[in-house]
């Protein structure tokens, strides 16, 4: 069996979570394969709303193995609230969860690092969610984390070992901060943790595909946000293209079937850094209260502005989409006309690649076209669509070279509409 991968194309919060319950039915198992608690992944179905930071979103499904894997950063503390409010609302999970013991650990002084660091920073902040994955992922690659199978084992020296290194960098950047609480509450997340099935997950996963199980990946964040590929250095710090799944759960390259990419009818961006097609004016703002475009997890103002084709070219060519997901197009239901950016002007020059720098000077070229100005939240199928929406599918569909094979007409489950036109 291959194994499918569903990723957000822009800079995150695309609905991969509610797309990851609709596609859950088809798969055995569901997994995360990279960031951590600075994800926030919404799930609506049954009048019930949820917001997954950790955990997958197959989680609500009964009979799926749901896996974090060890590309993962873990926070024990905020894994516990998500974990004992899933249970308490009647979502068993210990059963069904599988957590890998290569996960990296996030400890308190990560997330004292994290504000430590963005304090440094001053202006040029990165505007983090001051979960610590930054510096978890620093001292993962520097050899110097601390993985959930550690807690198996003589952990306290380690955590402590850990924690003075920490304290060094903390006081000689002098940054003030009290420990206390979060420790407290970290250490009885620790000792939750225990009671979870910490596995070998590359090992469980490609015995899982041998014997002819489905898996479905999640990805986290998005495409602008890769470490490598995104607007650095306003990025997170894992890989969320299609690549981090082979690395997060110990998949071979030629495991990957499907990948689908997931893209807003506009665009969205929480925090710092560079966004060409963000819209300053009144516009945006209708984008944003329509589409009540504020942080799942912070609350935060998300930036909106108008989609982006050219950077949504470079995510499909990055993580080899083979089909597109369009989400939100409710939100533009009432707009008289729509635009579009096919390309980008720098320097007085007009490109239609994505180029090493966003940062500055480069200055969207847009196509516009005329508004379908129809609620489309109660459609059940594309045959109910407006032409003039269908017209955009089919010109986004060209401009980007890849079938949009679903279409999300609200935040709910059941307002998902399945494509069949040919190809
Ligand atoms: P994720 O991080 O990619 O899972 O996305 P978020 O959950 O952070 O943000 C997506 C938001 O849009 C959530 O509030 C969803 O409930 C909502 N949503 C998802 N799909 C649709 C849609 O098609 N239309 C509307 N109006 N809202 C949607
Ligand atoms: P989901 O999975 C949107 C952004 C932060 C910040 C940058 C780095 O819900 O789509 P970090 O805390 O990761 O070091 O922050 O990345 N960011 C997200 N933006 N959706 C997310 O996740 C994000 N996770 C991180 O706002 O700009
Ligand atoms: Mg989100």
């Amino acid at each position: 069996m291959k194994v499918d991968v569903l990723l957000g194309l822009q800079w995150g919060d695309e609905g991969k979570g509610k797309v990851v319950d609709v596609l859950t039915p088809r798969y055995d198992v569901v997994a995360r394969f990279q960031g951590g608690p600075n994800a926030g992944h919404t799930l609506e179905f049954e009048g019930q709303k949820y917001v997954l930071r950790s955990i997958p979103s197959g989680i609500f499904q009964g009979d799926k193995v749901n896996i974090i894997g060890n590309g993962v950063v873990l926070d024990p503390a905020l894994f516990k609230a998500e974990a004992e409010a899933l249970e308490a609302s009647g979502h068993p999970l210990k059963e069904r969860l599988h957590i890998s013991k290569k996960a990296h650990l996030i400890l308190p002084t990560h997330r004292i690092l994290d504000a430590a660091y963005e304090a440094a920073k001053g202006a040029s902040k990165v505007g983090t969610t001051g979960k610590g994955i930054g510096p978890t992922y620093t001292d993962k690659i520097s050899r110097n984390g601390l993985r959930v199978g550690d807690i198996l084992n003589n952990f306290e020296a380690k955590y402590a070992a850990a924690k003075a290194r920490h304290e060094q960098i903390l006081n000689s950047l002098n940054y003030e901060y009290d420990i206390t609480e979060l420790e407290k509450q970290w250490m009885e997340g620790i000792e939750y943790l225990r009671q979870f099935n910490l596995v070998d997950s590359e090992h469980e996963i490609n015995n899982l595909l041998k014997e002819g199980k489905s898996v479905l990946c999640e990805g986290a964040q998005g495409t602008m946000l890769d470490v490598d590929f995104g607007s650095y250095p306003f990025v997170t710090s894992s890989n969320t293209i299609c690549a981090g799944a082979c690395t997060g759960l110990g998949l071979g390259p030629n495991k990957i079937g499907e990948v689908y990419g997931i893209m807003k009818a506009y665009c969205t961006r929480v925090g710092s850094g560079p966004f060409p097609t963000e819209l300053f004016d009144e516009t945006g703002k209708k984008i944003r209260d329509l589409g009540h475009e504020y942080g799942a997890v912070t609350g935060r103002e998300r930036r909106c502005g108008w989609v982006d084709l050219v950077a949504l070219r470079y995510s499909i060519m990055i993580n080899g989409v083979t089909q597109l997901i369009l989400m939100k197009s409710d939100v533009l239901d009432g707009f008289e006309t729509i635009k579009a950016c096919v390309a980008y002007k720098v320097n007085g020059e007009e490109i239609d690649y994505f180029p090493y720098d966003i940062n500055e000077g480069v200055e969207p070229v847009y196509v516009e076209m005329p508004g379908w100005k129809t609620d489309m939240t109660k459609m059940t199928s594309e045959d109910e669509f407006p032409e003039e929406f269908n017209a955009y599918i089919s010109f986004l569909e060209e401009q980007l070279g890849t079938p949009i094979k679903i279409v999300s007409v609200g935040p709910d489950r059941a307002q998902t509409i399945e494509r069949y036109t040919e190809e």
